[in-house]
């Protein structure tokens, strides 16, 4: 059993307690810290938690509590962080790590000094249809990674601290982004080098300073490419999307909006639908079980697997650290509208790796490109000769 402090009784405090103590879980909440403390006591209330604070360090220092997991706006994890540190207290902290890659980069040396526990709380490479599609993509069924692209829009943010650059760092980009990066890092390979960002960004609806819609191309050393699409101006609920693309198949996951859960409604009755619906009523899309369907439950189980096993997570604080670098690639991209270096002062993948290269030979003479049957009874071969580098056309039956 894990006995954890939560810091931050929010939306994500309140979908990680869920997760934690929900089905028959072991593990359980021993201490509360928020803000404000009609909040903590509702939330120890709601959770059965024995301990609640106002105060911070209390929480973290507190004796019962083994793993701290930091659910607080973008601004107060390199604090939370430092503090569990000192504390010595194993630390699960939610995205994004930092604000940037400065920030992530102390938290991440700041955890490996203390020698303790750390883990990135990435929800959306724990989805079950992420997990399956990436098995099949380590097995090889879709061959050599060439394009990753994940989607994720939604109409935007439920709290304030959101809507201000400081706080949280940035807009959509940020908040967004680095679920999006870190799903075509993995299909791509976390060992593969991202280099280089391109990225439009604009403020085209809200009367904020930072994005409220973006697009962003990512460049891996091996030639694969990465793309984001991130919007707080979305309209129609949570879109959830990713699409991967490899030398021998193609994944497509639609991870919440078209689940293959539709329902019709009057509005009589009508509640909470899903996160980040937009109605209650007319044709809606449900979604069958929030926690498992973002990944939650799976995210948890890797975590406190590993700290019992005395392992590494699959998502700990470097990735969290590379994910904020490509970010603020992204950002200097958006302004100088060039493709700008990832810079990682920390990088712990492949050095060196070659392109891509997928040419298929059909003989000594030809590469094949095309096989193609068309629809008047034709089978042809599309072919290259690797000498002279004449295309041409060879019809196998007519
Ligand atoms: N899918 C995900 O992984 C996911 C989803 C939503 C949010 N998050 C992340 O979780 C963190 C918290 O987001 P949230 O949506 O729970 O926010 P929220 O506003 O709903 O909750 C924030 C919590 O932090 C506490 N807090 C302490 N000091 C604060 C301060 N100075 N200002 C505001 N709140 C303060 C509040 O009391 C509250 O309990 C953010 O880093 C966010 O990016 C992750």
């Amino acid at each position: 059993m894990a006995k954890i402090a939560m810091l931050g009784s929010g939306f994500i405090g309140r979908f990680y307690a869920d997760s934690l103590q929900g089905q028959r879980s072991r593990d359980k909440i021993v201490s509360i810290y928020s803000r404000r403390e009609e909040s903590a006591k509702k939330f120890a209330e709601d959770y059965k938690v024995p301990h609640f604070t106002t105060a911070m360090l209390e929480s973290i220092q507190h004796p019962d509590v083994e793993v701290v997991c930091i659910s607080l706006p973008n601004h107060l994890h390199e604090a939370a962080v430092l503090a569990c540190c000192d504390a010595k207290k194993a630390v699960i902290c939610t995205k994004p790590l930092g604000r940037n890659a400065e920030e992530a980069k102390r938290m991440l040396e700041a955890v490996e000094k203390a020698g303790i526990f750390h883990g990135y709380l990435e929800d959306l490479v724990y989805t079950p249809k992420f997990i399956k599609a990436w098995e099949s993509v380590r097995a090889g069924a879709l061959g050599k990674i060439l394009w990753a692209k994940s989607r994720e829009t939604h109409p935007g943010p439920h709290s304030d601290w959101f809507w201000d650059i400081e706080q949280a760092g940035g807009g959509c980009i940020l908040d967004l982004g680095c679920h999006c990066v870190e799903i075509g890092r993995t299909f791509i390979g976390k060992d593969i080098k991202p280099v280089e960002v391109m990225c439009w960004a604009d403020t085209q609806v809200k009367p904020i300073d930072a994005e409220d819609h973006a697009i962003g191309l990512v460049k891996y050393e091996n030639g694969a490419i990465g793309q984001f699409e991130v919007s707080w101006t979305f309209r129609g609920g949570l879109d959830l999307r990713d699409e991967v693309m490899g030398s021998e198949g193609t994944i497509w996951l639609n991870s919440f909006l078209r689940t293959g859960f539709d329902m019709f409604t009057s509005g009589k009755g009508a509640d909470y639908v899903a996160e980040k619906a937009e109605s209650n009523a007319g044709w809606l899309f449900p979604v069958g079980d929030e926690l498992n369907e973002l990944g939650y439950n799976h995210m948890f189980t890797d975590m406190f697997n590993a700290m019992e096993n005395d392992q590494l997570p699959r998502e700990t604080f470097y990735d969290g650290y590379v994910v904020n670098a490509i970010l603020d690639a992204a950002y200097k991209s958006a302004k100088s509208k060039l493709w700008e270096p990832v810079k990682l002062e920390i990088w712990r993948g492949k050095e060196g790796v070659e392109k891509l290269s997928s040419r298929t030979d059909y003989d000594d003479q030809y590469y094949l490109i095309k096989e193609e049957m068309t629809h008047y009874g034709s089978k042809k071969l599309i072919l290259k000769d690797k000498k002279t580098g004449q295309v041409v056309e060879k019809v196998l039956s007519e």
